[in-house]
């Protein structure tokens, strides 16, 4: 039996953390390089990712950057030819909200959304698993969904919709590539204030919700460490198509 040391370990691996730069991404890659890990952080601008990585590297850990659109195949595909090592582990955390109730809502903002948060992280995660697939890695995918994948608030719905799908996607690439010996499960995170959530949560709406949250307050980014050392090490050996929600208890209430 592994230690709990063990357990959590990622001494060794590579993980590719899309929109790594800022907010929950930055979370996620510090703590996986604090478990060890070699981290790769990708997105569309230079400069957060640059600082993110320099910022990592003076705590002693070894971080790369990598400019991808997670929307676009021929991006996607051309960062992972540029890719310095193969990733074990991918967060596929890229996302990308435009809140407008269903009767306003642009096409463009529609398809927009749906790019990021859906089509993306499949077109990510497909490079990903190709390469494990190819290089006999046994990795593991995690997909950063949201809370509003299962429960709906109004002005959210093309991303709601996108993050709901994310959930099921999580669960059939799960169904796919469990013969490979790749992992995918998803976390659901509440409220954590970052540049997407931002306006929202300075919002009366947004201030009457944290009201509403069992924990009486947002989530700290770091807050989901658990979460992702949990799916990203064998401390989730025997786990796939889960998702983990940590939202301070918001989804439980029905009212
Ligand atoms: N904050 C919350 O309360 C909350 C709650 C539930 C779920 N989430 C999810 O958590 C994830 C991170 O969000 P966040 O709150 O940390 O917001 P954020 O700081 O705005 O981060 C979003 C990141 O995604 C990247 N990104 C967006 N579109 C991209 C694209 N097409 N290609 C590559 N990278 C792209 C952005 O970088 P570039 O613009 O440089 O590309 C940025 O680094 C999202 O999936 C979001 O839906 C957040």
């Amino acid at each position: 039996m592994k230690t709990p040391a063990e357990l959590f370990d990622l001494r060794g691996r590579h993980a590719l953390v899309t929109g790594g730069g800022t907010g929950l991404g930055r979370a996620f890659a510090a703590q996986l390089a604090a478990a060890g890990a070699a981290v790769t952080l990708a997105g569309r601008r230079t400069q957060p990712l640059e600082e993110t990585a320099a910022a990592l590297r003076a705590t002693g850990a070894t971080a790369h950057t990598l400019r991808l659109d997670v929307s676009d195949a021929e991006s996607v595909n051309a960062a992972f030819a540029a890719l310095h090592a193969p990733p074990d582990i991918l967060v596929n955390n890229a996302g990308f909200a435009a809140d407008s109730m269903l009767l306003d809502v642009g096409e463009e903002d529609w398809d927009k959304v749906f790019d990021a948060n859906l089509k993306g992280a499949w077109l990510v995660a497909r490079a990903a698993a190709r390469s494990m697939i190819e290089q006999g890695i046994k990795g593991s995918v995690i997909n950063i969904a949201s809370v509003l994948g299962s429960a709906v608030q109004k002005g959210t719905a093309p991303y709601a919709a996108a993050k709901a799908g994310l959930i099921h996607l999580t669960r059939a690439m799960a169904l796919e590539w469990a013969r490979h010996g790749i992992r995918v499960n998803a976390i659901a995170p509440g409220y954590y204030y970052t540049d997407m959530a931002g306006e929202y949560l300075d919002s009366d709406s947004g201030k009457a919700m944290v009201k509403r949250i069992p924990q009486r307050r947002l989530g700290d980014p770091g807050e989901l460490g658990g979460a992702v050392l949990l799916l990203a090490s064998d401390a989730s050996a025997y786990m796939t198509g889960s998702v983990v929600t940590v939202d301070g208890g918001l989804s439980l209430a029905v009212i």
